[in-house]
């Protein structure tokens, strides 16, 4: 299942011990493949029963030492709370710190700390200009992740999409909405890709091959319509009219305004070309072929 992914990464080192914080849409695909590459990994949920908690992690519990013994890596998912907090950092910071075997910590972040770029590129040189204020907590808790020495690494993610999560979900639900604002892109990344680059990070950390900010990206920013478009004629679905954002925007959530604010392009230059990842799906068109080839399949 998760082949094409393993056949692009290497070996981790035996022993390895992966402790991913946050086992939602992302953190459960890495756990997987990490799994099928030999190594051991624990993956957190907020409650008791929720599929794939190998642990419970949430404001009101104490974790044990047994979780962090041997831990070799450890990666968080989990978004900075409303005060700004980052709830892995509050809470295990000490641990992390006092651990003797840690090799990598990982921290997935937002592309969103770039805050908005008219169109125009960004990549891990360009300095964040947060505006949203969900970015500005982001980028705090960066610089906090940061400012704690481990051997930390920043990994910024644009729209994360795969199977479950696609424009497919609403195309069936007939919930689309064709949002029109001429020069408007999005940049995405397909699920399987991030779990890839995650676990070929990992490896190449321990190389020597360890910046401290990677973003996570496929090679193609594209405007709403032309994915949501593509992904109607692969399901032969007919499509609602369009709607000029001018008029959109009057109904839409503040969430769903803010994304429609920022408009910029996500360099992958540094992970695909310095780095030599290969993408699993360099485009949406590739990656949307995979998410219907699994509707299908249910
Ligand atoms: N979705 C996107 O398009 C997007 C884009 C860029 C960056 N990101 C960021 O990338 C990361 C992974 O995204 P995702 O979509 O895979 O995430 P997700 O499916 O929403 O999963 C988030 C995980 O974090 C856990 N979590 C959330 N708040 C928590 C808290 N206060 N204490 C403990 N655990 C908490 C959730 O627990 P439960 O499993 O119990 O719910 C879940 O396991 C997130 O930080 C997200 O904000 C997302």
């Amino acid at each position: 299942m998760n082949q094409d992914i393993v056949k692009r990464l290497g070996p981790l080192p035996s022993k390895s011990k992966l402790i991913i914080f946050g086992g939602g849409y992302s953190g459960q695909k890495i756990a997987s493949v990490g799994r099928q590459l030999g190594v051991k990994v624990l993956c957190s949920r907020r409650t008791k029963g929720s599929a794939g908690a190998d642990f419970i992690f949430n404001a009101d519990n104490e974790l044990s030492n047994e979780i962090f013994e041997g831990a070799t890596h450890v990666l968080s998912c989990i978004p900075p709370l409303l005060s700004g907090e980052d709830p892995v950092l509050s809470k295990v910071k000490t641990k992390l710190l006092n651990s003797k075997t840690l090799k990598w910590v990982g921290y997935l972040s937002t592309t969103g700390v770039y805050g908005d770029k008219k169109g125009g590129w960004v990549n891990e040189t360009t300095c964040p200009n947060p505006q949203q204020e969900r970015s500005i907590r982001r980028f705090s808790c960066e610089n906090e992740w940061l400012d704690t020495k481990l051997p930390i690494q920043i990994l910024r993610l644009p729209g994360i999409y795969g199977p479950r999560r696609s424009v497919f979900e609403s195309l069936l639900k007939g919930t689309t909405k064709m949002i029109d604002k001429p020069g408007q892109v999005f940049s995405r990344i397909h699920v399987d890709d991030i779990a890839g680059a995650v676990l070929f990070l990992i490896n190449l950390y321990s190389q020597g091959k360890n910046p401290s900010v990677v973003n996570i990206s496929d090679d193609l920013p594209t405007n709403n319509l032309e994915v949501i478009n593509f992904a109607a004629n692969l399901a032969k679905k007919s499509l609602p009219k369009t709607i000029p954002f001018e008029i959109a925007q009057k109904t839409m959530s503040p969430m769903a305004l803010s994304f429609w604010q920022e408009n910029r392009k996500v360099e992958n230059k540094l992970l695909c070309k310095k780095l030599g990842y290969s993408l699993i799906y360099p485009n949406f068109k590739s990656g949307l072929k995979n998410c219907f080839s699994k509707l299908k399949m249910n």
